[in-house]
């Protein structure tokens, strides 16, 4: 479609996720000419900045993944040619006309896609979007807005934000971006369940014993502590990429494999889940420590943080889907910041084999032989099945062995960051991994009341040293519903 150009606005140009994210994916697109043949790319944000100051920002975080092509120099020049920049005030429709003005001479009169990325806090995504759809009523393609959570605080400030945004968009033109859903074993999630035979009768109550959500990182909240105090980590991690994640894990078989279709069986089984209350969850907080010589920040350590801030960078959830297949089944989430390490992970634990003829072989603790699927989401993705394995010789002793599928030895192809599917899929008007405002509306119900008697009974966080496995509740809340977390056995 020579005729058609798309133009890509990334709304917050200056800030740190248009810079590590959103232009390095946009440069991965164009480079593996995902991109169309005439399109643009304009930065938007307060700071002043000529069109080359921006495209020497922009440089610095652009890689080219396979490093082994010679023309990877030429094609950044290229990409960066496309690049421009606008700065003016993100309420001024005065400064969003003279944007308008310049998409327009570089569309030159040809049918004009837009694509918006709105990477700026909440308070101002109205102002931006009723700016925006000022300028689509005189464009001849589609207008399309990408939006960054967080979506709120609790239920009621998520409606109101989507009544707000629906003033000015229709619900297909935006795009609620949850980028754990742009990873590649999220996607390969419903593959693994659906299309193998061995995984697919399991999937229920009838076989699995648990399900667990892990996502932990080894470095605290640096630099982001202002943004962070005000939402803590079961709005920053659980209530959007963990619950998305489960809401994938646990629905039923979809009709088909189009956006609706897996949507309307996503906001089924969040609406299936009973509101988490406080005896479900445990929350903690890191606290400064030093070791071997070197020393630690506590979370409260942070200048931005206010001293007496009770925000949770840790927290533990028991989650329940009342529903035929899932009835009784523990699903666990845990996340935490500055903990001892950087993995996200899938656990589901199996059921004991009854009437194991092996039984005597693991002792008293059947625990230990139960099959285990693990979906290691990052680092270093892979997907391993733990089962009981007979040790060679002429012996009879048994051990628990990996059936391994492990990314990095099985393909040479690098994984592509989140944010190039997502972006590649918004720009195909793609709305598969997007977040839907019913499904949005079904996870604040999940986590709203939680939040607000976390928040009104002044609950205190355990505290745990930073860089430690975490606070011991964890264990308490598992052990509650029979389950052992399976990263630390
Ligand atoms: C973001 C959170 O959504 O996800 C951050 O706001 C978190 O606190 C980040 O660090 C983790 O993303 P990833 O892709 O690095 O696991």
């Amino acid at each position: 479609e020579a005729h058609t150009t798309l133009s890509i606005t990334v709304v917050g140009a200056s800030g740190d996720l248009a810079k590590k994210k959103i232009f390095p994916a946009l440069f991965a697109l164009f480079y593996e000419d995902f991109l169309p043949e005439n399109f643009v790319v304009f930065g938007y944000a307060r700071t002043k900045m000529s069109d080359e100051e921006l495209r020497n920002m922009i440089s610095k975080t652009l890689t080219c993944r396979v490093d082994k092509r010679e023309n990877c120099a030429d094609k950044m020049e290229q990409f960066l040619k496309r690049c421009y920049y606008h700065s003016g005030q993100y309420n001024s429709e005065e400064h969003f006309g003279e944007l308008d003005c310049k998409l327009k001479e570089k569309e030159g009169g040809s049918l004009s896609n837009r694509l918006f990325y709105l990477s700026i806090p909440p308070n101002i995504f109205v102002d931006v979007v009723k700016c925006a759809s000022n300028n689509a009523a005189s464009t001849s393609g589609w207008t399309r807005v990408i939006v960054e959570k967080p979506f709120g605080r609790n239920s009621e400030s998520s409606r109101e934000l989507t009544r707000s945004l629906k003033q000015y968009l229709s619900e297909d033109q935006i795009f609620r971006i949850d980028h754990y859903l742009g990873k590649e074993l999220v996607e390969n999630l419903s593959v693994l369940r659906f299309s193998n035979l061995v995984f697919e009768p399991l999937w229920s109550r009838n076989y699995i014993r648990n399900v667990q959500f892990i996502f932990s990182e080894d470095f605290g909240t640096e630099g982001r502590g202002g943004y962070f105090d005000n939402y803590g980590i079961i709005r920053d991690i659980m209530q959007n990429h963990l619950l998305q994640i489960l809401a994938l894990f646990a629905m039923e078989t979809p009709v088909s494999l189009d956006a609706e279709d897996i949507r309307n069986e996503k906001v089924k089984v969040l609406r299936s889940m009973r509101p988490l209350q406080l005896e479900d969850v445990i929350v903690g907080q890191y606290k400064g420590h030093s070791k071997g010589g070197k020393s630690y920040s506590g979370y409260t350590d942070d200048p931005t943080v206010p001293k007496d801030s009770i925000t949770p960078t840790f927290a533990a959830a028991a989650l329940f889907i009342n529903n035929a297949r899932w009835d009784g089944v523990p699903f666990l989430m845990k996340a935490g910041k500055a903990l001892h390490t950087k993995k996200t992970e899938i656990r589901v634990q199996f059921r004991h084999v009854p009437g194991n003829l092996y039984r005597r072989n693991f002792g008293t603790d059947l625990d230990k032989a139960t099959n285990e699927l693990v979906l290691r989401l990052q680092p270093d993705e892979a997907i391993y099945l733990k089962i009981n394995n007979k040790v060679p010789g002429l012996g009879m002793r048994l051990d628990r062995s990996d059936l391994n599928l492990l990314y990095r030895a099985r393909y040479s192809r690098e994984i592509p960051d989140a944010y190039e599917r997502l972006l590649l899929d918004a720009i195909e008007g793609e709305r598969r991994l997007f977040i839907r405002s019913d499904e949005l509306d079904a996870a604040w119900s999940l986590f709203s009341p939680l939040l607000r008697e976390l928040e009104e009974k002044k609950i205190a966080p355990e505290l745990y040293p930073h860089g430690s496995r975490g606070p011991i509740g964890a264990h308490y809340l598992a052990a509650k519903h029979n389950v052992r977390w399976g990263d630390l056995t």
